[in-house]
């Protein structure tokens, strides 16, 4: 059975491997999906049929299968229901609370396993093994308080706005040190077990005092990197549990994590240091209203003429088509367009929306084909040639601010170039700012027209206009 399992465990850690492969492009992403499902299967298979770690468990091991029935339970019932109901703009913090019950799971596992073994703690918590428990722990339980108020913030159920006191960074880097000097002296003598509440304790507290700090705005960045502090706990339990599958989907969450997080820095111009030390986020202060600058407005009517007229058209989508939920609309535009004999692709920004991979996951619920969605880099070249583009409830992530403005808090971040093309029209409900909380010059430009009103149903309008005039 042993040898059944190791094979199990081998395709299971290719199947994840395979999987971030996969998911890397919209065309593979299911596969990407699926070989990830397939892989945890398997690894739940395997374990049952058994697991050479130090006691030995497996299927004939287990010996209160109620608790693992109720846990699987309560995961479907909970589980299944959040991810029907829970929209899509709502993804950030939904993963933020997936993390929480990961790093939870990850860090009881590590008490219970520190508990057990206190009997035979001379050989079962020696040196490596108990550095490893530690590790777990400490990142395990500060990634679950850490997600926790991640998501509250994302939910708004917590203040938005950074939470800062004096000499926070020292009141974080002193609790931090006590805990980890509490780790140093449990690695050295493991049955010292009165020190393992205190330590639990403290990492709990840490990961609450890590996260208030920041912003809400920055919260999607901060999941990345608790994503990447989860896999790690998972990691370090691989190592404590003996299990070579754990210490692999470990390393790859944990590294993924990682590499999504210094992804998302550079796509938005932050510096990952701040970010790793969490002193980072302050919330862009928002005026409000725009200054009162010249700007030209159009009918959905003038709208529809223009792209009539047009030869070619990029569609660059943002947040607003998000809570719009306009990505049908959008779908039937594309295919008025093209009927029409209109080049139509769509600019995807690595960081519109609130989420990375936001727009191509909207575009693809669409079934916008997948070769029609052009990443920034590729794209950018295309604008000057380009009659069109229209943008969709997007708006820092094409303002020329960025380029120009040294002043302006997303200066050097990435724009997609929309301001070089021909003409440019901009579906949004007023002159308000994005996220960042600042003006967007695009909008004061002669070629520019406003479209004013809800993404869905300006581009319904759109859509009804375009045969309507064609049969006129
Ligand atoms: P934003 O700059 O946030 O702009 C979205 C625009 O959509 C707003 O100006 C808003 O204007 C409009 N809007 C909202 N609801 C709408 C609706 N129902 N119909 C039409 N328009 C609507 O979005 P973006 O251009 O996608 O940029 C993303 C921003 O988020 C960047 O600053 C990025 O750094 C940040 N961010 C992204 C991520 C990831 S990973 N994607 C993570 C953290 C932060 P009105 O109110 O006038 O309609």
């Amino acid at each position: 059975m042993a040898h059944v399992m190791q094979y199990l465990y081998i395709i299971s850690a290719g199947l994840f491997i395979l999987s971030l492969r996969w998911m890397n492009h919209p065309a593979s992403s299911r596969h990407g999906v699926w070989a990830g499902e397939i892989g945890m299967l398997l690894a739940i298979v395997g374990t049952f049929i058994g697991f050479p770690g130090m006691d030995g468990v497996g299927i004939a091991f287990v010996h209160n299968w109620t608790w693992i029935i109720a846990a699987f339970v309560i995961g479907i019932v909970v589980g299944v229901p959040i991810a029907y109901i829970m929209p899509m703009t709502a993804v950030p913090q939904r993963t933020a609370l997936s993390h929480a019950c990961g790093a939870l799971a990850a860090a009881l596992v590590g008490t219970a396993e520190f508990y057990q073994r206190q009997p035979h703690a001379d050989t079962e918590l020696r040196g490596f093994i108990m550095v490893a428990l530690v590790i777990e722990t400490l990142l395990g339980y500060l990634t679950f308080t850490g997600s926790l108020m991640a998501m509250g913030k994302l939910q708004e159920v917590l203040p938005q706005r950074p939470i800062t006191y004096r000499n926070q960074n020292l009141v974080n880097f002193i609790l931090f040190a006590i805990a980890l000097g509490l780790a140093v002296r449990m690695a050295f003598v493991p049955t010292d077990t009165i020190l393992f509440p205190i330590f639990a304790g403290l990492s709990l507290v840490f990961g609450v005092l890590l996260i208030i700090p920041i912003g809400g705005a920055d919260m999607p960045t901060v999941i990345a990197i608790l994503n990447s502090y989860a896999g790690l706990s998972a990691c370090a339990m691989g190592f404590a549990l003996n299990s070579r599958l754990l210490v692999v989907a470990g390393a790859l969450d944990g590294s993924s994590g990682l590499i999504l997080s210094i992804i998302m820095c550079k796509a938005m111009n932050r510096s990952f240091t701040n970010v790793l030390f969490g002193a980072f986020g302050q919330v862009q202060v928002s005026t409000g209203k725009a200054e009162q600058r010249a700007y030209r407005s159009a009918s959905a009517e003038e709208a529809a003429s223009v792209l009539e007229a047009a030869s070619s058209v990029i569609i660059v989508p943002g947040y607003g088509l998000a809570v719009a939920q306009a990505q049908h609309k959008i779908r039937e535009l594309y295919d008025s367009l093209t009927k029409r004999g209109v080049d139509v692709k769509f600019g995807i920004h690595p960081v519109a929306g609130r989420m990375p991979g936001h727009m191509n996951v909207l575009m693809a619920e669409a079934d916008i084909p997948y070769d029609k969605l052009v990443e920034m880099d590729e794209i950018n070249g295309e604008f000057p040639q380009c009659d069109v583009a229209l943008v969709i409830g997007a708006n820092d992530v094409t303002n020329p601010k960025a380029r120009t403005d040294k002043s302006c808090p997303i200066f050097g971040m990435p724009i997609l170039d929309v301001d070089k093309a021909h003409t440019v029209m901009v579906i949004k409900r007023s002159m308000n700012p994005g996220f960042a909380g600042i003006d967007n010059d695009l909008y004061y430009l002669d070629k520019t027209l406003m479209l004013f009103g809800d993404a869905k149903a300006f581009v319904s309008e759109l859509v009804k206009e375009l045969p309507a005039r064609a049969a006129a």
